[in-house]
């Protein structure tokens, strides 16, 4: 495997000279947002960012705007130097990892809120959770002026919110999606997967399978509201501690659908111990 070193800048106006650099010498540019804790689905948005575009940055940058007071900000895991390590292997051009007084200087006054999108599903429990990625993904798109940026179809209605965030505002970044990465169980990667203890690990191997199970259901014709009425009991008979939300929503709009007229997905969120976890999977006919 070759490795190569990536540089770490800091700075909005490190960021910036370099991006004029690329600029100026007819580069593009992609930007992969991550908050750290990098592991191989990382990595996979990074090769997507490089078949697209001819430098890569990737931002580290644990947002507290998206976190709540009594969330996991201050135990959400970091380590940089592992993070620019595993990025060494891949084609990753430039490390942008501020600190949090140049992200937010002075406390932001400005909100963003992209309506609809954001009601429900993870909102019900995150309240301030899309008002902080909207506002941290903004600020880096400002930063950084990207022609395109890659998220993971693991956090659908984060990807959702950004689309919308993106053609409301007319920012101009092409917004790229890539798939979800998972264990060979079928867990979707997470940085969060790090708390689970070994027994709800083997758990939350079920939530993938439960989740496709339940779209096969649907796709084959069964009562929707029966059918996620009965995989939330299965979830919880195979271990999980509270199902947070269980539900059926049209792609595009995410509003709730009862019948499968559109492309569709499921999407869930469930609490084992004190890890929440998120899955989602396409149900289309
Ligand atoms: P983070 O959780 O670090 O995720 C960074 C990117 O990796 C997101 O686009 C997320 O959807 C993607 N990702 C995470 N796990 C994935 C998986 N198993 N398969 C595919 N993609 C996956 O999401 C955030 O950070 C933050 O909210 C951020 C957008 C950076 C704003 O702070």
């Amino acid at each position: 495997m070759t490795t190569n070193h990536v540089p770490i800048i800091r700075t909005v106006a490190e960021v910036r000279n370099q991006i004029t650099d690329w600029k100026n010498q007819g580069f593009t540019i992609a930007l992969v947002p991550t908050m750290g804790a990098l592991h191989r689905a990382h990595l996979s948005l990074v090769d997507i960012a490089a078949q697209h575009a001819d430098k890569v940055i990737v931002s580290i940058f644990v947002n507290p705007t998206q976190f709540a007071p009594q969330e996991d900000f201050d135990r959400y895991p970091k380590d940089e130097k592992a993070d620019a390590e595993s990025l060494s292997t891949t084609q990753t051009a430039l490390i942008y990892a501020p600190l949090d007084s140049e992200m937010y200087p002075s406390p932001s006054l400005t909100s963003l809120s992209v309506a609809s999108l954001s009601e429900g599903l993870c909102s019900n429990s995150r309240p301030h959770f899309f008002g902080g990625v909207s506002l941290v993904v903004t600020k880096l798109f400002m930063q950084v002026q990207p022609d395109i940026a890659v998220f993971g179809e693991k956090d659908f209605q984060q990807l959702q919110i950004i689309r919308q965030l993106v053609r409301d505002l007319d920012i101009p970044v092409d917004i790229v999606s890539g798939p979800t990465v998972r264990e060979d169980d079928g867990l979707a990667m997470s940085s969060r997967n790090k708390y689970l203890q070994p027994d709800e690990r083997l758990v939350a191997g079920q939530l993938n399978k439960i989740l496709r199970k339940t779209a096969r259901s649907v796709i084959d014709g069964a009562p929707i509201d029966e059918t996620l009425l009965d995989a939330e009991k299965r979830l919880i008979m195979a271990g999980f501690d509270k199902v947070d939300y269980l539900e059926l929503r049209a792609s595009e709009t995410l509003l709730p659908i009862t019948r499968l007229t559109q492309e569709a997905r499921l999407l869930v969120a469930v609490h084992i111990g004190k890890t929440r976890l998120l899955d989602n999977c396409p149900v289309v006919q």
